[in-house]
């Protein structure tokens, strides 16, 4: 993909505040610090387009991009991180379903996974959760660098065994080194409906 613009549109935290418009949409999702901002600059070859942070929980609201003007990225707050403030914690949840339940512009969710760790409850009940809402899904292990390639390749099997999927549906990436970013692209682009929705927003899927 030929970047030709990639830019912010806004934060939102509820339906009301959501862009407007009919571009189709792909979701970011993952623990806290997994490292979802870093993998949407990557894919767009900007440096801070989407604000990373060492510090987990730093995106704390749904933030949309627009991608050549004809596809949104939508950079989702993680979850799992245990000092995000109880009151925020509560807000995670249904902002996330409520967002992935009925935004009719979602075209699919990137799953975010660090390649060092085996998917756990959460991940587990997001899976189950694509799968019951027919949302078509790209699997992502990120972080790959930190890891030898004999020892990525015993994580990915290890990472396909535990969510029952084949092992060609996981990709390995790496914001540092690229590693994968091609092949998040190409996921992307095979997606069958990337065309603008009929109806604009807010309508349920
Ligand atoms: P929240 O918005 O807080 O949930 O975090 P996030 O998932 O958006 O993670 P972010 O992209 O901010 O990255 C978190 C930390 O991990 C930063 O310090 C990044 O530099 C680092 N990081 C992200 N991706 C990679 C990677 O592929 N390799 C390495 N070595 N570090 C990475
Ligand atoms: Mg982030």
């Amino acid at each position: 993909m030929l970047i030709k613009s990639a830019e912010f549109i806004k934060s939102a935290v509820k339906p009301s505040q959501y862009p407007s418009g009919t571009m189709p949409e792909i979701a970011f999702i993952g623990r806290s610090n997994v490292g979802k901002s870093s993998l949407i600059n990557t894919l767009v070859n900007r440096k801070r387009l989407a604000r990373t942070s060492s510090t987990p929980g730093r995106t704390q609201l749904i933030n949309f991009f627009s991608i050549n003007e004809a596809i949104a990225f939508v950079d989702l707050p993680g979850y799992g991180y245990a000092k995000v403030p109880e009151s925020v914690k509560r807000k995670w949840g249904p902002m996330i379903e409520t967002y992935l339940a009925h935004r009719s512009n979602l075209r699919a969710v990137v799953m975010i996974l660090d390649i060092r760790r085996i998917p756990a409850a959460e991940e587990f009940a997001l899976a189950d959760w694509l799968a019951r809402y027919h949302i078509a899904s790209i699997w992502v292990l990120t972080k790959s660098d930190k890891l030898s390639r004999s020892k990525q390749q015993t994580q990915k099997r290890l990472i396909a065994e535990v969510l029952a999927v084949s092992e060609e549906k996981l990709i390995l990436f790496s914001a540092k080194t690229k590693l994968g970013r091609d092949k998040v692209w190409q996921a992307v682009e095979r997606l069958p409906d990337l065309t603008p929705v009929e109806q604009p927003r807010n309508g349920k899927r």
